[in-house]
């Protein structure tokens, strides 16, 4: 059976007028190699971890800001969002196809939260907690390359064609913001793409990055802003000690103009100091030791 939506009852978990507060005993195991008389031994002990948990009830106007909004990945997002929100419908060659969410985990996609009188009992994932509708969310960000993203969804070859005439006119306006280029962090062929792109040192870089994501958020009336990268993978950053390994010293090779410090690493910083959450979506050593010590 399907339901809608549920309320938790348990000592774990405490509703107040503005959040809810959740407790889980994660139950793991940890090794231990140890002397017993003389012996080093392996052993095996279990372990519960104490999490808490503490979500906001009300649900912020949200603001997601990519690195890389005109590639392949963020055209398609944006498209895909403004197509549901606007609920288009295009002719494909089978069929006339309505937008959906398919195929997206928080929107498409149920949980078993128990049993009732024996039966099953599955919910959408999107009510377990409060959750930002994506056709709320304002698209925004960076991109090296200046293409329009009406232009960039069509340089993406990813969309029909006729969703892609449906879509114009709402992403021909949306124009992304210069972003920070360093060609010796990705390949060379984005050379001739980069003509949209911050100039100055590299802590001027991190401030202008700091002072888009200000002004999109003021622009926009957003409570919240994430940013996402979706831009090509850089090659790994050199970690070295005294240039990266702490975050003092990481601090200090900004102010000195290091070279080895990539393109993410300086949007991420620019988001510690936003105080916005920096999501990595390609497999780079952004978070240089610097951030954790
Ligand atoms: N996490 C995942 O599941 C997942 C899935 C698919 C792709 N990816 C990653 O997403 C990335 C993008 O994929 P895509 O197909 O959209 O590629 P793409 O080449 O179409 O798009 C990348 C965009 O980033 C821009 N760019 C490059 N460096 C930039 C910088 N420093 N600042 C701002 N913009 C910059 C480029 O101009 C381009 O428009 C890939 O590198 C891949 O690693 C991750």
């Amino acid at each position: 059976m399907f339901i809608e939506k549920f309320k938790v009852e348990s000592p774990n978990v405490v509703y107040t007028e503005t959040e809810i507060q959740s407790v889980y005993n994660y139950q793991t195991t940890e090794l231990v190699y140890e002397d017993r008389n003389g012996n080093y031994e392996w052993v095996v002990r279990p372990k519960t971890v104490k999490y808490e948990f503490k979500t906001d009830t009300h649900v912020p106007k949200l603001g997601v800001m990519l690195v890389g909004w005109g590639g392949n990945n963020g055209s398609t997002l944006t498209g895909g969002v403004v197509a549901n929100r606007e609920g288009i419908s295009w002719a494909t060659k089978d069929k006339v196809q309505q937008a959906n969410y398919f195929g997206s985990l928080t929107q498409a996609s149920t949980i078993r939260v128990g049993s009732f009188n024996g039966e099953e009992i599955y919910a959408p994932f999107k009510s377990l907690l409060p959750m930002v509708n994506p056709d709320d969310i304002v698209f925004g960000g960076w991109d090296i390359s200046d293409m329009n993203l009406a232009d960039a969804m069509a340089r993406a070859k990813v969309l029909d064609i006729d969703l892609q005439k449906q879509l114009r006119p709402y992403m021909e306006s949306m124009v992304p913001l210069p972003g920070i280029y360093d060609p010796d962090f990705i390949a060379a062929n984005q050379g001739s793409r980069a003509n949209n792109v911050i100039k100055g040192t590299k802590k001027e870089q991190v401030q202008q990055i700091g002072k888009d994501i200000r002004e999109f958020k003021e622009k926009n009336k957003v409570d919240k802003v994430v940013v996402l990268w979706t831009a090509n993978t850089e090659r790994y950053s050199n970690v070295v000690v005294g240039l990266n390994d702490t975050m003092e010293n990481l601090l200090a090779s900004l102010e000195r103009d290091e070279a080895e410090i990539s393109p993410s690493t300086l949007y991420a910083l620019a988001c510690v100091f936003e105080n916005v959450p920096f999501i990595n979506g390609s497999p780079q050593n952004t978070f240089v030791p610097g951030f954790y010590h």
